[in-house]
């Protein structure tokens, strides 16, 4: 799909034009509700439809798409009148444009141009409302198809091209409004892709190859360990996890010096499982499958530096990716083995499903000898965090109320959902083995989430503000939240998160 910002449409002839309608708060399921209360955010279009208005062909309900073929207006063929309910904040913009691209795509038309002007924004917020329209529609067309023969995208024959028409801000602004979308969302669907290949397809060894040609010219330096390398630094976690598999581990670390020399690091860290089958602790074989997606933790934590680096921002960035394939096999761990991690704690394994902790630990340790002033993680650790939460809102547990605040901040500004979640003591405690330092279970029903969380604290030096983010509900499958996520794929999230909470340490 091509986007394209313009000040006035030049030829209209087959294009279609998108206008916005509204509905004001609790209008929209009044059964008796007056017509009068939806509004086509264009005056005179909103005389010309009175009648859809009130034949409710037109609602104004948040996302609602109505196509009017051969409309002939200001020289437009056709019109697409699509719903912003009553919501005014860029999330629901940009859900907005996501119905806008399934409606354009959905009619087969190839030429649009949507009039932003009418956005209930004001100066200063139109920018931000004009990206996140940007990052929606890029966002929505995002396809992964590569892999079938046929491709099932119908626009790939003709390219869809939307054009953004503003007289509100000035070009340069506007421009770069579309340029750091387009950079976001660039980076959002590498992480979506890394995700949605298979197993066979993404091995640890792939997905190092993969990131190194990526960030080729955007002045982010890799560093790839090898399995020798990871035995050599006594990365036993990983080093443990990976030796069940055919596929050799991986350690990535990127790179990017954005801010000054003096200035600390921040470092985000991200688990790169290429597939889970539980190892000797194998999973059940329905849906198993999915556990492809269980380095996406890793894989959106290099979109976000791969942002970071792409939109220049001026903050010292370090991304580590611990990458194993979970395998059963003769050589595999076995329940009650005990590994040593690279900060010299050991752990019994009880229970070889539970491995993305196993593969963190010695990347937070190493995370944590980069001396940073923040330090994140992101995985799909846990089921129990699917119970928790569903696919909405992404789970974090800190004891930095800080930090937490300003996690809060960066998603509030990103859009995206998050909730936090307890740590305390107790987990701690539920973490305590009986043969070495710590187990990799709990020795405690429940709260599954939160006893990872802490089993992950003890790699993390004392002092360094850390969160941990479990993505287990929200890393893949949210389209029935998220109409600019694939139904089933990988969504990419807190790809966004993570660029605004860098903007929150330059
Ligand atoms: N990758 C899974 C967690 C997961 C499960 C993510 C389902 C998304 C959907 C993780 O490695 C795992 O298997 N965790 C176990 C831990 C348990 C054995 C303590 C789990 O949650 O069942
Ligand atoms: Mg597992
Ligand atoms: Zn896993």
């Amino acid at each position: 799909m091509e986007l394209e910002l313009i000040k006035a449409h030049q030829d209209n002839k087959n294009s279609t034009l998108v206008i916005f309608s509204v509905c004001p708060k609790g209008k929209q399921e009044d059964i008796n509700g007056k017509s009068e209360t939806v509004k086509i955010l264009h005056p005179l279009l909103h005389k010309i439809l009175k009648d859809s208005i009130a034949d409710k062909t037109i609602t104004g309900k948040a996302q609602e798409v109505c196509l009017f073929r051969n409309f002939s207006f200001e020289g437009y063929k056709n019109l697409l009148v699509v719903g912003l309910g009553s919501h005014k904040d860029p999330e629901a913009v940009r859900q907005t444009a996501a119905a806008v691209y399934s409606g354009l795509k959905g009619a087969n038309v190839h030429d649009a141009c949507v009039w932003m002007d009418q956005l209930p924004a004001g100066k200063k917020e139109f920018r931000t409302m004009l990206e996140a329209f940007s990052e929606g529609l890029l966002l929505a067309a995002y396809n992964f198809d590569e892999l079938k023969s046929k491709k099932n995208d119908k626009t790939d024959k003709k390219e869809l091209r939307v054009f953004l028409q503003t007289k509100l801000a000035t070009e340069a602004a506007v421009k770069n409004a579309l340029r750091e979308a387009k950079i976001l969302v660039e980076c959002v669907n590498f992480s979506r892709r890394l995700g949605d290949l298979p197993g066979n397809l993404m091995t640890p060894t792939i997905m190092a190859d993969t990131v190194s040609e990526a960030i080729k010219g955007t002045g982010i330096r890799a560093e790839i360990w090898d399995k020798a390398r990871i035995k050599k630094e006594k990365m036993g976690g990983l080093y443990g996890v990976a030796q069940g598999s055919e596929q050799e581990p991986r350690f990535i670390i990127l790179r990017y010096n954005g801010g000054g020399k003096s200035k600390k690091p921040i470092v985000f860290v991200g688990k790169g499982i290429t597939f889970d089958t539980g190892g000797i602790s194998i999973k059940p074989s329905a849906a198993m499958e999915e556990m492809k997606y269980d380095m996406c933790g890793g894989a959106n934590v290099i979109g976000g530096l791969l942002a970071i680096a792409k939109l220049k921002l001026k903050v010292n960035t370090i991304a580590l990716v611990p990458a194993a394939e979970n395998m059963p096999s003769g050589v595999a761990t076995k329940p009650g083995d005990v590994h040593r991690a690279r900060n010299g704690k050991t752990f019994e394994v009880n229970n070889t499903d539970a491995e993305g902790r196993l593969i963190l630990s010695d990347a937070l340790c190493f995370g944590s000898e980069q001396a940073p002033q923040m330090m994140v993680d992101a995985a799909t650790l846990t089921g129990a965090m699917v119970v928790a939460l569903g696919n909405t809102h992404t789970g974090f547990f800190t004891r930095n109320d800080a930090l937490a605040k300003k996690i809060q901040q960066a998603a509030g500004n990103s859009g995206e959902w998050v909730w936090r979640m307890p740590l305390c003591d107790f987990h701690t405690k539920d973490m305590k083995g009986t043969f070495a330092d710590l187990s990799n279970i709990s020795s405690s029903k429940g709260a599954g989430s939160a006893t990872a969380a802490a089993f992950l604290e003890q790699f993390v030096e004392a002092g360094i503000p850390w969160a941990h983010f479990d993505i287990a509900g929200t890393g893949w499958a949210v389209g029935n939240r998220l109409p600019y996520c694939s139904k089933k794929g990988a969504s990419g999230v807190l790809v966004r998160t993570f660029v605004e909470l860098a903007k929150l340490y330059e």
